[in-house]
Order: C-alpha cells, then structure tokens, then sequence
C-alpha cells in the first residue's frame, strides 16, 4: 500500500475577501505523480505556496513528509523542492554557475557540489550545455535546468507549477518526460499543477481538480472516467457494414437512447442514458448490418473536466 505523503485538512486561504483556497482536503501518495488541475485563479499556486511552508494558511493545515507546513515549514522545505511558475536564471552564469549557486544556497558541500551538478545536467540533458551562458538557453532548456535546480537538494517531493507553459511541443515532450523518468528511475513523488488537460492524461497517474478553490473531484481518470458514465451518459461507437436511416430511427426509439451521431466509414456514436446495448446491438442485427466493432468510446479528460465543473456551475 502506498503512504500518503502530502495531506492536507480544510486548508483554506484568503488573499483580503478573496478566497484563494476553500477548505481543501487532499491526499498525495508517495511515488506518484499527482496532477493539479484547474483555470486560471483556480488556487494552483496559493495551494503549492502553503505546502512548501512559503505562504501561511488562513486556517486548516497540511502536511508534506510528516512534517507540518506551518510548525515545521523549515523541515518541509528541506525535503520538499519548488520549480515556480515562470522561474527566473542567471542569465550572464552558465548552466553550471547557475546550479552551483542554487547549492550553495542549499548548504551543498563544495565537495560534493561539483559531482551532484553533473549527474544534474547529465540527467535533465544539459551535460552539453553547461558551461554555456543561461541567456543562450531556449525556454524549454531554461525549464529542464530548473528542474535540475529543484533536484539538487535531492528532495522527496517536487512541486512543478505549470511547468510547461510556452514551452513549444519539443519542449514540452522533453520536460513531460523528464518528468516520467525522474518519478520511475528515482521514485520522486511530483506535485504538477497544470491548466493543461492533455498533460495531466499524459503524465500523472491522478488528478485532482480544483475549481473556485474547491476540489471537486480527485481520482485516477479511469475512475473519473466511469463515475461520469455512470452518473451522466454512456456513449458506445459502432461499425457496420451499412447503416440505413430506418435503422437510425429505430435505434432512437429506443428507451434510453439519447441521440444517435453519424461518423466516418459507417460509424454509429450510440448515446444513452443506461446501458441498452444490448437492444441496440439485436436493432442492427435485425436489419441485417453486421457490427465489425463496438466499444464503449472512452472520455476524454477533457470531456470529463468539462463535466465536473457544468456539474458546480
Ligand atoms: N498575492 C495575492 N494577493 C491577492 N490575491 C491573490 C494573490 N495571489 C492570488 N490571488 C487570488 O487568489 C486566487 C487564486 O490564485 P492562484 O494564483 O492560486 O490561482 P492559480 O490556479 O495558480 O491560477 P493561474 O492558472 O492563473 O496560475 C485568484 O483569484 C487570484 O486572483
Ligand atoms: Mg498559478
């Protein structure tokens, strides 16, 4: 079973009358990546600022590592690394300036700091690049060398706020992944915060959304998933061999049929209310089309984001 790692109870926070954070109760299991995912404003980054022990809860508490955000924000910050939304360099430094002053920051031995800076830039793919000034670096290099800053303390959890915002498709992929392997190769447990859908369904293994300060759901996508189809729709994709419009408007008569859509090569999107495939698959036999497949069309997070937030509004 995995430990928990970061738990957090009814921690809410005011900015003056605005509620940035609204009584969230979070858990984040160590070895995982967890995604954070909501709009603009949603309390993202006020939510990472209060676990890493740098903002002070109106009330409610959390811990990361066992540790007490408010009482011990000094131990959380020990074990617990940040990569801020649009983290500044060094620009005239190179990469490695730049890494050894961030462990001189960290109280990294002099010893030690030269060895660690290379497995660093080695590990986030700047080995090349290190003794190039950090004003050379495209985005995506300047993202992956704050990673490497996050790492050099050698923390248990990071903390990715946004991480891969202007970044263009090549850099996202190389900080996604980096991402990917840093929690396999390393078991680093990784708090991303993200507005991005398709990020979060590429790289973590569970979400929580948060909405107004609220987290409103908070599962695997799997799960996320089928409480949606449960609760709302079922959507199942047909191919046939023909489809006649008598059989569409028989399919329709059916009781818990929503709506029928017709897609590319004889294609049917079949949506109910309940599960009457069954019926529906018996309809098209009947009319003498054969099913070369059928599948429960599965949501896309989009989709289920979407249905979340109608589900608040
Ligand atoms: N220092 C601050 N002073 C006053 N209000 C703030 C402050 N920081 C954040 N807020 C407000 O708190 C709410 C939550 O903001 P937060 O930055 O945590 O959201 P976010 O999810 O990180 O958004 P984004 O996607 O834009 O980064 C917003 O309404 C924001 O305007
Ligand atoms: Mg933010």
């Amino acid at each position: 079973m995995p430990e928990p790692i970061i738990e957090t109870y009814e921690l809410t926070k005011y900015y003056g009358n605005v509620k940035a954070v609204d009584h969230l109760n979070l858990t984040v299991y160590e070895g995982e990546i967890f995604g954070f995912l909501g709009p603009n404003g949603a309390g993202k980054t006020t939510t990472l600022l209060m676990l890493m022990g740098l903002t002070v809860p109106t009330s409610g508490t959390a811990t990361v590592g066992g540790y007490d955000i408010i009482k011990e924000s000094r131990e959380v910050r020990r074990i617990a690394g940040m990569l801020p939304e649009g983290a500044g360099y060094y620009e005239d430094l190179t990469a490695r300036q730049n890494l050894d002053y961030i462990g001189q920051l960290n109280d990294i031995p002099e010893s030690e700091r030269e060895k660690r800076i290379d497995e660093l830039l080695e590990a986030v793919g700047l080995t090349k690049w290190a003794n190039t000034k950090v004003e050379k670096f495209s985005r995506g290099m300047k993202q992956r060398l704050g990673i490497a800053e996050v790492l050099i303390k050698k923390p248990k959890i990071a903390f990715f706020d946004e991480p891969t915002i202007g970044l263009d498709p090549q850099g996202t992929k190389e900080v996604r992944d980096l991402m990917t392997q840093l929690n396999k190769e390393h078991g680093l447990t990784i708090f991303l915060s993200s507005h991005l859908l398709y990020e979060v369904q590429q790289t973590c293994h569970r979400v929580g959304i948060i909405r107004g300060g609220r987290l409103v759901a908070a599962d695997t996508i799997e799960n996320l998933s089928k409480n949606i189809a449960e609760k709302g729709r079922m959507v199942i994709e047909f191919k046939l061999t023909e489809i006649r419009s008598d059989l569409i408007r028989e399919l329709e008569a059916i009781n818990g049929v929503t709506h029928i859509k017709r897609g590319e090569d004889n294609r049917l999107y079949v949506y109910m209310e309940s599960d009457r495939s069954r019926e529906v698959s018996e309809t098209i036999t009947k009319h003498g089309s054969i099913i070369l497949l059928m599948k429960p069309k599965e949501h896309s997070l989009e989709e289920i984001f979407l249905k979340y937030y109608e589900r608040e509004a």
